[in-house]
């Protein structure tokens, strides 16, 4: 029992606990091999204070362990000690009963081997089920883990089998875990198959929450998300997952090669001519033809040293040929442009487009200008839908869209000179 007790004790007081001190040390090791975070490191002398925060991480793991290991401790005193009273009880009986002359020495030898099996069986016994359960606790964290999508998994239902699907969001709302308000408030909007749809606001407006939730990487907190009439949460996830092209702000570069990192394959199931069409589609064939190896150049520096670096301008256009490799049916471009001026990304935007023919499509901007060639344009504002229309039809109403292409127009003329026709679109016509 005490064995018991003491398990549970262990694994809710320092067991638990240690996830975000292991996080932390992990984090720390991260940072301190990152070759990026390497010059911040150098420039602004983070030395020692890194150093410092990693002295008390390892402390505070230390003195959980220690915490742990007073924890044994006591209890193998206690039932050691607990062992050694009920023997000690036991032959204090039978010596009692034995000079009482009320046993021979031939029962007094018996019941004392037997009293010495019977401890050592029932130890043993105690133990396993001390073992048990110590064991059951531990992988505790695993099945809830593993129940997580089980129970919904069996009850999924198939993709349906078409290329053209349509994405309705129905009085959805989306609140971030912790946050009192909301990030995405009552949004009524719908992408119709093969039709391209802009979702443009300021920073922070809802735009790539609403990505994530049509992508299925957080539920709506209210409202439901229907994809061609029927619940995106009833069709499996890494099925839902498969429709996707999507091209993220971030781009992840991972360490292999350059042909991998655009198929997201083993070399030998990797088509490199594909890749090399994606490449090119891309826009990155000029570095490609720059790369001795070609397409299997490895990237970065970590695992080869002759492998190479990306600028951020290389990087999303690796994004874009990776989006292109997959030939997932609807893509998706969460301003992968940041790297890009204005000029570059309407050009992007629109060549891109071009690449992708009669695709679903969803392309996100903050730039109004990038995305006027879509077949509809939703304007967000602070998690909430305020406008959506054509660029034409947004531009002719007069209300936030047309007050903010104007002032974006206003700051590329002043900025771009003669580029400011190009993105200025129909609205220089009227200059
Ligand atoms: N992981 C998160 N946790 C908490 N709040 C978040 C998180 N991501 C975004 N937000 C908040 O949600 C709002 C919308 O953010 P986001 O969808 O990223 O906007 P946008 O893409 O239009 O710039 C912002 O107020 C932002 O601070
Ligand atoms: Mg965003």
């Amino acid at each position: 029992m005490f064995f018991r007790y003491t398990v549970k004790k262990d694994k809710r007081n320092v067991w638990d606990k240690m996830a975000p001190v292991w996080r932390k040390r992990e984090y720390m090791v991260y940072t301190l091999l990152n070759f990026d975070a390497a010059k911040d490191i150098r420039l602004f002398g983070m030395k020692n204070w890194l150093l410092g925060k990693q002295h008390d991480i390892l402390s505070e793991k230390q003195d959980r362990m220690l915490y742990s290991k007073n924890l044994w401790i006591y209890n193998s005193i206690f039932a050691h000690g607990m062992l050694v009273l009920s023997t000690a009880a036991v032959y204090g009986i039978l010596i009692f009963t034995f000079l009482g002359r009320d046993m021979s020495i031939g029962d007094f030898t018996l019941y004392v081997g037997l009293s010495t099996t019977f401890t050592s069986a029932l130890t043993n016994v105690l133990n396993n089920i001390g073992g048990f359960k110590q064991n059951s606790l531990k992988i505790d964290d695993f099945r809830s883990f593993i129940d997580l999508d089980m129970d919904r998994e069996e009850s999924c239902i198939n993709i349906p089998e078409t290329d053209k699907y349509k994405f309705e969001f129905k009085n959805v709302s989306y609140r971030y875990k912790g946050q009192e308000g909301y990030a995405l408030k009552n949004l009524n909007i719908t992408l119709e198959a093969g039709k391209k749809l802009a979702v443009v606001g300021l920073n922070g407006a809802g735009k790539t929450t609403f990505i994530k939730l049509l992508l299925r990487l957080y539920d709506p907190t209210e409202g439901v998300i229907l994809l061609n009439g029927i619940d995106i949460r009833k069709f499996r996830r890494n099925e839902y997952y498969k429709i996707f092209s999507p091209v993220f702000q971030n781009v992840e570069i991972f360490a292999f090669s350059m042909a991998e990192n655009i198929s997201m394959k083993k070399t030998e199931e990797t088509d490199k001519e594909l890749v090399k069409q994606c490449i090119e589609k891309a826009g990155l064939k000029e570095k490609l033809d720059t790369l001795e190896k070609g397409v299997d150049t490895e990237l970065l520096k970590i695992l080869h040293d002759d492998g190479i670096d990306l600028s951020g301008g290389e990087r999303q256009k690796l994004a874009l040929a990776k989006a292109l490799y997959k030939n997932a049916p609807v893509i998706v471009l969460d301003e992968p442009t940041a790297a890009l001026d204005a000029l570059a990304e309407y050009r992007l935007y629109k060549s891109f487009d071009e690449i992708i023919g009669g695709k679903t499509a969803v392309y996100i901007s903050h730039r109004l200008s990038s995305t006027r060639f879509c077949d509809s344009i939703a304007m967000f504002k602070e998690g909430e839908l305020i406008e959506q229309g054509t660029h034409e039809e947004l531009l002719a109403k007069g209300g936030a869209y047309a007050e903010m292409f104007e002032i974006q127009a206003q700051y590329y003329k002043d900025e771009n000179g003669d580029e400011n026709m190009e993105l200025r679109g129909e609205a220089a016509v009227n200059v």
